[in-house]
Parts: structure tokens; sequence; C-alpha cells
């Protein structure tokens, strides 16, 4: 049984109990009646694609069969879910406290009516931002809400932007040249000013987000940028135990390469006005750097008198165990910028007080958030709350880590640097065919789960995958290594 193999694991009930830990009915285990995907997938894909390009398309999904942790498809398959729409659905499917929401005739007319919130918002929106943003603001006082993760990680750029000249300017009016070059694209009204990122950031996918995202080419090639300064993140080495003073090596390195990379830049008349970092590197490989790493990091921008903007895109609502992933870090100050999306429905930003702009317009959209998208997050952090889901992560991922680690060391071949904090966890396959080949497998045994970089398999569960959750995972995951294994022999 799974329980004996991972001796060093908290013990939990095997998984025929099957009311998850949100009180959701869910099913008792993944099944499976034809190969995923089968043929309904196929079909819909097919007539998709005449009219709309399809081909990134794993699954066609009956949404209103999904429940809890389980996706249900086109096809019937019972399907766990470890990614939950690239870390987006916090409390799974059909949460019965969401779909309460919009039975609610009141809630339904400001679902339907959606406003253009920088000039008419309703009535009862200033409550309920501070409601909603008082219970998880990362120390920081003001907030912007916007779209999704690159319309925040955008505006958020701008921000710094803007922010960065007034300080420059004292705070003195727009002269008639800085308004006239303004609008032509050229400096003095457009400042020659940078944004720092790092190697392997990904940021999203609009014009700026991509000068500063450098994962993968396809996101990039065929597309003008700009000349935009990015430093090495840290890639360590595993296990973090053993490989302590290569690792602190690599920290020093990297934030050398800030450093020089600041004065170089400066240096050319195009300052950083600001750096960006993920706090876990995720779509490029589950990349984790130490709270030292981080610490450092931000001594050296305020020293340059920029500006920190964390991205919590992926990382922000929860899974790493604590609401804001650089919690972690116990860091001197609040960063001066956070951006947020996926788990919280809507995109923005909180941002310091220092940073409040001094004239209207300098950040500004149509529709600037979503109040219907407000109403949902506010009952999922009601339920975040009420069942303690904080908890639920921490167990998880302390199981789901263990297991893996306990992959590792059985399957030495198969298994490599298994990395993360919280259920923000990943490891890599020893190649991309073969992290292709075990993503098949276990899905055609029931499970989803998503990839990082070129060879990562990455754990984005819900909020509401619990210990017994992980244990279905192992489970089948041990099967798909088995299988595996006995293929290499016989070969
Ligand atoms: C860290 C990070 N930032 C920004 C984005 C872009 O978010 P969106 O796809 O909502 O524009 C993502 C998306 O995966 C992300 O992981």
């Amino acid at each position: 049984m799974l329980f004996r193999r991972f001796k060093n694991c908290i013990k939990l009930n095997k998984y025929q109990t099957r009311t998850c830990c949100s009180s959701v009915e869910e099913p008792k285990g993944p099944s499976v009646k034809t190969p995923i995907p089968g043929p309904n997938s196929k079909k819909l894909q097919g007539e998709l694609h005449k009219i709309h390009y399809s081909e990134t398309i794993q699954l066609f999904i009956n949404y209103v069969k999904s429940i809890g942790n389980y996706l249900v498809d086109a096809d019937g398959n019972v399907i766990l879910d470890t990614y939950t729409q690239i870390s987006a659905a916090p409390l799974g499917y059909n949460h019965p406290e969401l779909l309460k929401v919009f039975k609610n005739d009141d809630n339904l007319k400001r679902l339907i009516n959606r406003p253009a919130l920088g000039l008419f918002p309703g009535d009862d929106y200033p409550e309920r931002v501070k409601n909603v943003f008082s219970q998880i603001a990362p120390c920081l006082p003001k907030i912007y809400l916007m779209m999704c993760g690159a319309c925040a990680n955008e505006n958020a750029f701008k921000h710094m932007f803007v922010s960065y000249q007034l300080k420059k300017r004292g705070g003195r009016p727009f002269t008639e040249e800085e308004k006239t070059s303004a609008v032509l694209n050229k400096p003095p009204g457009c400042p020659n000013l940078t944004i720092l990122s790092f190697h392997n950031a990904f940021l999203g996918r609009t014009f700026a987000c991509l000068a500063a995202t450098h994962s993968k080419f396809i996101q990039k090639v065929d597309l003008p940028s700009i000349d935009w300064p990015a430093a090495h993140f840290p890639i360590y080495k595993y296990p973090l135990e053993e490989n302590m003073r290569e690792n602190k090596e690599e920290d020093r390195k990297c934030l050398a390469e800030v450093e020089d990379l600041m004065a170089k830049y400066e240096k050319k008349g195009t300052p950083v006005a600001g750096v960006v970092v993920e706090p876990l590197q995720s779509e490029a490989g589950n990349y984790e750097a130490s709270p030292k790493f981080f610490q450092q990091l931000q001594k050296i921008v305020k020293k340059n008198n920029a500006y920190l903007l964390f991205d919590e895109v992926q990382t922000g609502g929860g899974a790493s165990g604590k609401f804001w992933f650089h919690e972690h870090f116990d860091l001197e100050t609040p960063p001066d910028v956070i951006t947020f999306a996926k788990k919280f429905q809507l995109g923005g930003y909180f941002h310091s007080e220092e940073l409040t702009p001094d004239v209207p317009y300098r950040i500004f959209n149509t529709w600037m958030g979503d109040p219907g998208k407000l109403m949902l997050l506010e009952v999922i952090i009601k339920v975040m709350r009420e069942q303690n889901l904080l908890e639920t992560v921490q167990k998880a991922g302390k199981r789901l880590k263990c297991g893996l680690h306990q992959f590792e060391s059985e399957f030495p071949n198969l298994v490599y640097s298994v990395r993360g904090v919280g259920t923000l966890l990943a490891f890599d396959a020893k190649d991309e065919n073969m992290r292709n080949e075990f993503m098949k497998k276990l899905l055609n045994k029931g499970v989803l789960v998503g990839n990082c970089g070129y060879k990562g398999i990455r754990f984005r569960p819900a909020l509401t995958f619990d210990e017994s959750h992980v244990d279905i995972f192992l489970d089948k995951f041990r099967e798909v290594l088995k299988e595996i294994n006995n293929d290499c022999v016989r070969l």
C-alpha cells in the first residue's frame, strides 16, 4: 500500500472517502472510458480548427459535469486535474458557494451591466473593493484592477516609468517640449528608460511584457522588441541540501550581473526604472531562488533608485502555502508593486503610496477589472478562510514533494530535480520526449499534469487539492514509472 512505501510522509486516509476538504462531493477517483483525447474531443477540435486555429487544444471539457478537482471531458472521462486552467481555478470546478453568486438578482444585474469602472463604477464598488482586497493586501495600500496577467504587468511597467519620471521632475508640470515630443514617440516626452528582467522570465504576451520575457523563442520570434536588460536568474543544483555552496555562488553571480547591467544601462543613457521578477519562474521551468537572493536583489534595486515589481500572477493566491509567494522571503520592506491574475479571476496590481500618480489617465482602460469576477473573488477568499485552505495546500504540498523525492531515489533515471514550494512543485524528466511520454501516460490513466520548460512537469492544482488527491496522483505515477522502467529493462 501507498503509506508503507512513503515512510517519511504524513499518514492519511486512503482515497475511498470522497468529500473533498472544501465539502464538494467529488468522484472517488479518475475513470477513463476512451483513449484521451477521445473521439468527441478530436471531432470538436476538427470543427473548431476550420475557423479558429486549435492546435494548442488538449481536450474539450464538459464544464457542467466537472466537479471539484475533477474535469469531465467531452468523452465522459473523469480526470484528476493538477493543472487547473494553468493555475487559475482556486476552488476547482462548480464549487457550490460560487454557484450561488449569480442566483442573487442584484448580483446578476451587476454581472450583465459591465461598467467602465474608471468612469462609472457601481455604487457598491468602493465597499466591495475594500472588503475583498483589504483581506489579502500584501502590505501595499493601493490597487489597480485590470483584465489578465499581461494586462497587469503591462500597466505596472507603465506605472513604474510614470512614477520614476514624476520623481525626476520633482513634481513640476510637463513642459511644452515634453508634450509635443511624447505624441511622436520621441524624448524627452518618451524618455529612454528600461525595465530589467531575468533570463527564463515569462511575464505575458503583450509587447512590453514580451520584451521582458525570455523563456521560449516561439513567444517572441518575428516580433520587434526593445533593448531591455536581462540578468540570469539562479539555476540551482539539486538536491538543495547537498549543493548549498554552489547555489550560494550562483546567487552571487546573478546578483553581480544585475548590478553590472544597471550600471551599464545607466551609463548608456537608458537607466533601469524598474526590475521585474517572478518569485518562482513558473513557465520556464519552476526555477526557484533563495530568500537571500531576493533580499539582496531588493537592496540593489533600492540603491539604484529603481522600483521592484514582483510578478505574482502565477504564484499569488495561496498555492505556495502562504497567500503571496514573496512572504516566504522575509523582505526588509514590501516590494513597490505586486501584480496578480489567474486565481484572482481578474488581473491587477498593488502598489505603494509613493507610486500614486499626480494626474488622471496615467493608467486607464475601458473596463479596469470586472465586478462579476470581483464577486467571485469575494467568495473564493471567504471559502479559503473558512476551509483553512492554506493549511490544505501546505499538507498536500509536503506530501507530494515527499512522494516525488521518493520516486527520485527509486527511479533515479526517470525523475530529477524535484523543486518548488507548497503545491507549486515540479520535477524534470530525462528529456523532452520522456516528459511528453509521462504526460500522455498519466492522462490516459486519468491524471492531467502541466509541463514547464523543455523537460519539466509542473503541478498547479486547486487549493482544495488535498492529501488524498496527492495519493491518487502518486499511485498513478508509480504505475507509469514502473511501465516505463520495465520497457527500458526489456530494451
Ligand atoms: C508569471 C506570469 N506572468 C504573467 C502571465 C501572463 O498572464 P495572462 O496569460 O493572464 O496574460 C503569466 C501566464 O502564465 C505568468 O505565469
